[in-house]
């Protein structure tokens, strides 16, 4: 229903501002007011009942404008080029890296000098691990910020990212930063000033006088690190007050229910993407919402605040994307990209880490199954928002998909885990894997897996015993593991290292600031030394990257494999394979995965079944063409191989 009087007080703030509504503003003005009803009510949602509510709206209209004002007329006219490409972050041309600056080439300054190798590889998107102030000792690698605007002395300086944004638009690398949306540092200054006593402050977080609420809080709330930081409150000597800590004990929950909490992180948020931010990776939404007697996870208002945010992103600067890191069940990820009325007007990526967890699932067990049983779930993912598939990233893996979806494989969802647990910390007689139990809840035994790919996938362990089948298996599974969640849909991240190999990392055990933490484990350092080995032939490191290297030449070769929605998983003939067809039009490309150690062979009435009748195949990862024989003969497909296989090329 049209609101004259919001319209009324749009065109105000829009006159104060001096904006030319009819002229270069109008794109901004013509959205701003289209968009207005829907962001007054998520805010009315939110905060309608606030004693504040009426004057913080009035504030967040003059936010909005202010960033929109201040937004480069580059970036604007980026954003135009983004829109007229509709949802861009679908497309089969991008593809990510994740990386830590300082541990991949020490500042943000000599990011431009790695140009050259990152375009060898073809990497167009990276993703700059957490960049702003946080105390060393109490950072989680930067997930615990000090101060929203200012970058740690460690990359460098705010001019240094601005200068590097421009040199990687010249050459048309995508840029994602971090926005820690759920706390602060302990050191930051709100944080500061309600340990002084500053009541406006202590608003800011979750702070109670003495146990009773944290008590009643804690009967329903999980542990994130029950190892490092059990509980879910800290004691707060300065001000005799107990903070919500929901991770660490130096990271301070946000109270998202205070608007003013909401417009200063909106600003902060806004300021990113002005600095030309072409995805904003909102860290940890899941918890964004608090509320006695659940769990604190995936509420209903978390989903509003996103949407709040969403509206507010898409009106003052529309060309940045988000992505949720909202790392829960299956059928709780798909609401992070909206339900109902706002279906992809939430999120519009985020990670698809159950697949990455059950890619992991699948090369420990041979047992494809348990990752098709989740399929339906994963499949629900709207048109116009995408995934990013990733194998690894720095944060450990997770076991918490759902228990139907290892029982619908036949196996007790118990013992499953424990096996998997077992498998990956290297304490099965079968494993190869060498990597680590991380944040172990000694009540319920649940525990999370640490370490790199190439560890994980058996290659430290076949180096340590100068194992050469062991090596090639292990290059192998590394292989088999990216070209998956390559040819998914959704936007391929590599995590630094992964392309060349890098094995564990322990030297994190005898730094006081990560000792407690074994995700350091899989966040190299890396050697530039060492990394020449990509030009040596036969070195592990250019089999590896020059593999990751083919994977994403194929991708990008592809439009089939932009994200179109247009998967279909198929039928499992044999259990060792998972198998899915894409498809554009006339055209499919068959993706075939072998899990099993041992060679597992697929009836070539599989690929009709898919609604195709191909009398050849070509293979993009081999370059060999194969006849299609009759119904009952078999395709062969080697232990840890794969085929992207297009019909009748
Ligand atoms: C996210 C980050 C993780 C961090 C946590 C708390 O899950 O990926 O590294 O520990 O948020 O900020």
């Amino acid at each position: 229903m049209y609101q004259y009087t919001l319209h009324q007080q749009i065109n105000k703030a829009c006159e104060y501002h001096q904006l030319d509504i009819a002229g270069i503003d109008q794109f901004f003005y013509t959205r701003f007011i289209a968009n207005a009803l829907t962001l007054q009510k998520l805010y009315i949602e939110i905060y309608g009942d606030h004693p504040a509510a009426v004057a913080k709206f009035s504030i967040l209209i003059e936010t909005i404008i202010a960033a929109n004002k201040n937004r480069k007329d580059a970036h604007k006219a980026r954003d135009r080029e983004k829109e007229k490409q509709g949802t861009w972050f679908t497309s089969n041309q991008m593809v990510g890296m994740s990386l830590y600056v300082d541990r991949f080439c020490n500042t943000i300054l000599e990011l431009p000098n790695r140009i050259d190798y990152l375009k060898k590889l073809g990497v167009n998107f990276l993703h700059l691990m957490p960049l702003f102030e946080s105390p060393s000792g109490e950072s989680d690698g930067g997930y615990a910020v000090s101060n929203f605007r200012k970058i740690d002395a460690r990359f460098g300086a705010l001019a240094d990212l601005q200068h590097v944004q421009t040199i990687f638009q010249e050459n048309n690398i995508y840029l994602m930063i971090d926005m820690v949306l759920n706390h602060t540092s302990h050191q930051h200054e709100w944080a500061r000033k309600a340990k002084a006593g500053e009541k406006i402050y202590q608003d800011f977080y979750y702070l109670y006088n003495d146990r009773s609420i944290p008590d009643e809080f804690d009967k329903t709330m999980p542990e994130i690190f029950p190892e490092s930081a059990p509980g879910n409150f800290t004691y707060i000597p300065q001000c005799n007050k107990w903070a919500m800590t929901v991770f660490h004990q130096y990271q301070w929950d946000l109270n998202f229910t205070n608007p003013a909490v909401f417009i200063a992180m909106l600003e902060n948020i806004l300021f990113y993407a002005n600095l030309g931010v072409d995805i904003l990776r909102i860290d940890a939404p899941a918890f964004i919402w608090k509320q006695l007697g659940t769990s604190c996870q995936n509420l209903p208002k978390a989903h509003t605040l996103l949407r709040l945010i969403k509206q507010c992103v898409h009106i003052a600067t529309p060309g940045m994307a988000l992505l949720g890191e909202a790392i829960v069940a299956p059928k709780e990820i798909m609401k992070y990209f909206g339900t109902d009325e706002f279906v992809a007007k939430e999120c519009d990526v985020a990670y698809n880490a159950t697949q990455m967890a059950l890619q992991w699932d699948a090369l420990a067990t041979g047992d494809t199954r348990v990752m098709l049983a989740a399929q339906h779930h994963l499949m629900q993912k709207p048109l116009g928002t995408t995934w990013i598939n990733y194998t690894r990233c720095h944060d450990d893996i997770g076991l918490g998909y759902d228990n139907s979806m290892i029982e619908a494989a036949g196996y007790n969802p118990y013992e499953h885990r424990k096996f998997l647990k077992d498998y990956y910390s290297g304490n099965h007689s079968m494993s190869t894997a060498s990597g680590a139990l991380f944040s172990v809840n000694p009540k319920t035994q649940d525990a999370r897996i640490s370490g790199t790919l190439a560890s994980l996938c058996g290659l430290e362990k076949a180096l340590l015993l100068n194992d050469i089948t062991g090596i090639d298996q292990s290059i192998a599974k590394i292989i088999l593991m990216q070209a998956q969640s390559f040819f998914l849909g959704g936007i391929p991240m590599l995590f630094y290292g992964d392309e060349l190999g890098y094995t564990n990392d322990y030297s994190y055990q005898n730094d006081e600031g990560k000792s407690y933490d074994n995700r350091w484990m899989h966040r190299p350092l890396m050697d530039w030394d060492k990394n020449k080995l990509i030009e040596t032939k036969n070195s592990i490191e250019s089999r590896i990257f020059s593999a990751t290297k083919r994977l994403i030449q194929i991708r990008k070769k592809l439009s089939i494999l932009s994200d179109q929605k247009n998967i279909r998983w198929l039928t499992p003939h044999n259990i060792h394979i998972a198998g899915f067809v894409r498809t554009a039009g006339k055209d499919k490309l068959y993706c075939l995965f072998n899990f099993s150690k041992k060679a597992a062979y697929i009836t070539w009435y599989a690929f009709k079944e898919a609604g195709c009748f191909p009398t050849e195949l070509y293979d993009y990862w081999t370059e060999q063409k194969y006849k299609v024989g009759s119904d009952h003969e078999y395709l062969v497909i080697e232990p840890y191989q794969f085929y992207i296989l297009e019909p009748n090329k």
